[in-house]
Formats: C-alpha cells, structure tokens, sequence
C-alpha cells in the first residue's frame, strides 16, 4: 500500500470518469448457524431476508464449499449477507483484542433519539450493548449479532463530518511520513505514531 501511495502520479493509470461504486450491495461473512442469524437480523434488527442462494460449490473459484448464502436488506436497499458452509470449523480467535473492536458493521439510523431507542429494544431482547458514545461527528452504540459479529447503528451529528478529505488525505501522509521516518532511524513506528496521535489531539 504504501509502495502504492508513494508511486508518482505519472506512472499510474488515471481511472476513467464515473467508475465509483454507487453504494454498499452487501457485506458479507461467515456464520455457524443459518436460522441462529435469521432470527437475529430478522426479528431483532427488523431486516427482511430478502434472498438466499444455495449451492455445493463457491461459484467465483469453484472451490468445494457447500453453502447457504442469506441477505439481510435495510432500508435503503443495502444489504448485509451471511454464508452458513457445514465444512468450516470454528473460526480461530483474533491474534489481538484491537480485531474485535476495529472490524465491524455500522449501520445508520435517523436520529440521536433512534440510536437510544435501539438501545433499549436490543437490551429488551438481551443483547448487551456499549454506548452510547458520543464521537462528536457521530453518535452510536455498539453490539455483537450471535457469532460475535460487532454492529454499530450510529447517526451523524455533524452533517459535515465526510467533507473533510483535504485533513485526511494530510492526516494520511502524516501517518505515512512518521512510519518512514520512525524505519529510516531505526525507532519503533508504533512509538512515533502514537507521539503523531498526541500532538495532533493536543491541536483539536
Ligand atoms: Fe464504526
């Protein structure tokens, strides 16, 4: 990635007008118990099971792995999608705690209000939940689906906070540039990163 972002432009390729993806089709992963998720995302996150595909081998590679693939549709058309396969063993736990809080599902709903009410519905039905956490861009509260899958069903409360792209892109190479100099001296990245963190939060 970082060979990637350094290239000079000139060398690569200029992506032709239009191509960017229009919105999220579906995300998808693997689950152990098919009706488990359903009863889940269905009755709980209200999502209709809008389609399944069932095949005994993976269509794209043609690797052996018979499946059941469901999709779970909310209300913008987006969908979140499961494959229950009986040949998978369990899963192997994350090699770092920092996997089961950064990978994750965030979901948008209308309001601050709804996030609350969401809260309380998912409790009602005993699902654990952390939050709410006020993030200043967004507001949001945090949960597991039954395979320990993290969801977030968050709402902006800065209806600026994705126009900030200029910042990012500087907080990117700023990110980059304390890696390169932290490796050309012989210091540990994380150290310098982490140094990077601060004086940035002390500029906010
Ligand atoms: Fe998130």
């Amino acid at each position: 990635m970082t060979e990637t972002l350094s290239r000079p432009a000139a060398a690569a390729p200029h992506r032709p007008p239009g191509l960017l993806p229009q919105k999220l089709h579906h995300a998808a992963s693997a689950i152990a118990d098919a009706a488990r998720t359903t009863d889940f995302y269905s009755r709980i996150m209200g999502m209709e099971m809008v389609h399944t595909v069932m095949d005994d081998r993976v269509p794209s590679t043609g690797q052996p792995f018979p499946y059941l693939h469901l999709f779970f549709q909310m209300a913008d058309g987006s969908t979140i999608a499961f494959f229950e396969s009986p040949s998978l063993p369990p899963r192997a736990p994350a090699s770092h705690p920092g996997y089961d809080v950064f990978d994750h599902f965030a979901m948008e709903v209308a309001s601050r209000d709804d996030v609350d009410r969401w809260a309380q519905w998912l409790q009602a039905n005993g699902v654990e939940i952390v939050g709410p956490t006020d993030h200043g861009i967004i507001y949001s509260i945090y949960f597991h689906d039954p395979d320990g899958h993290r969801l977030e069903l968050t709402t902006n409360i800065d209806a600026t906070w994705s126009q900030h792209a200029r910042q990012a892109r500087a907080d990117l190479d700023a990110w980059e540039e304390a890696k390169r100099a932290a490796k050309a001296a012989g210091n540990d990245a994380s150290a310098a990163l982490i140094e990077l963190i601060r004086m940035r939060k002390g500029q906010e």
